[in-house]
């Protein structure tokens, strides 16, 4: 038994993955969220450790249910919490997959009471968050970088912008084009594009699958 275990794939490779939407705060009670389920990213993390490898899941609020002995959940609130979570995983990381949906924006203060209804309007500023994946890509050494890339125009150039400015290794396509695909759905329909071009596109399937997916073609771009 310990002979197969030894015998998987990603046995010994350490991988990070951040999955779920973040959560900004506007005051005490109120926050700037999305519709994230996680899923995505719990499923590629699922995929991993099936694979043998040692997960280190981060993830903002969701869900979403893990239950295996190689995957340790990091819980995070805020995309400040998930940079620096994602940055204190990153250099012993072998693999690194940031399917989550950051928040791009956060308010600029956090009200320390809850705002009042007062006016007809109300404006918040917002400012810019880190990008954890550009981050990440700014400093990786021997990792093996992945995004993910939601777009709902242009995909394909888009994609390959992300690719090339945040300096990844893959890059996941996510189409919102087909019905079933996307945030609340099980499934998803996404293209595969390699930092050499190689463009691999998949039909609509489960998430399950779409990470089943992912991880096996990480394992044959490493070992090439
Ligand atoms: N990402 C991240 N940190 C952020 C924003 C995005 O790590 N602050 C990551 C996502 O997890 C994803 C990739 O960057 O892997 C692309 O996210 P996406 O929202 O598609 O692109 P952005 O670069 O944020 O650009 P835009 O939303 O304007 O298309
Ligand atoms: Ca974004």
């Amino acid at each position: 038994e310990q002979d197969i275990l030894n015998q998987l794939p990603l046995k010994n490779k350490r991988v990070l993955i951040t999955a779920g939407p973040t959560y900004e705060a506007i005051d005490p009670v109120r926050f700037i969220g999305n519709h994230s389920s996680g899923k995505m990213g719990f499923e590629i993390a699922k995929a991993a450790a099936n694979m043998g490898a040692q997960v280190t899941l981060i993830s903002g609020p969701t869900q979403q249910k893990v239950n295996h002995a190689l995957v340790h959940v990091v819980p995070v609130v805020s995309a400040q919490e998930m940079y620096d979570a994602a940055h204190t995983y990153f250099d012993a990381c072998d693999i690194a997959i940031l399917s989550a949906a950051v928040a791009d924006y956060k308010p600029k203060d956090v009200a320390t009471q809850k705002i009042k209804k007062k006016s007809s309007t109300l404006s918040i500023d917002l400012v810019k968050t880190k990008d954890i994946l550009a981050s990440l890509g700014a400093i990786k050494s021997k990792q093996f970088l992945v995004g993910f890339a939601l777009e709902t125009e242009n995909e394909l150039e888009n994609a390959k912008g992300k690719l090339k400015k945040k300096n990844l290794d893959l890059i996941v396509l996510n189409s919102l084009q087909d019905k079933g695909a996307g945030f609340k759905s099980e499934t998803n329909k996404v293209t595969f594009i390699a930092k050499d071009n190689t463009i691999t596109a998949f039909d609509l399937k489960l998430k399950s699958e779409v990470a089943v997916d992912l991880i096996n073609d990480i394992i044959k771009k490493i070992d090439a």
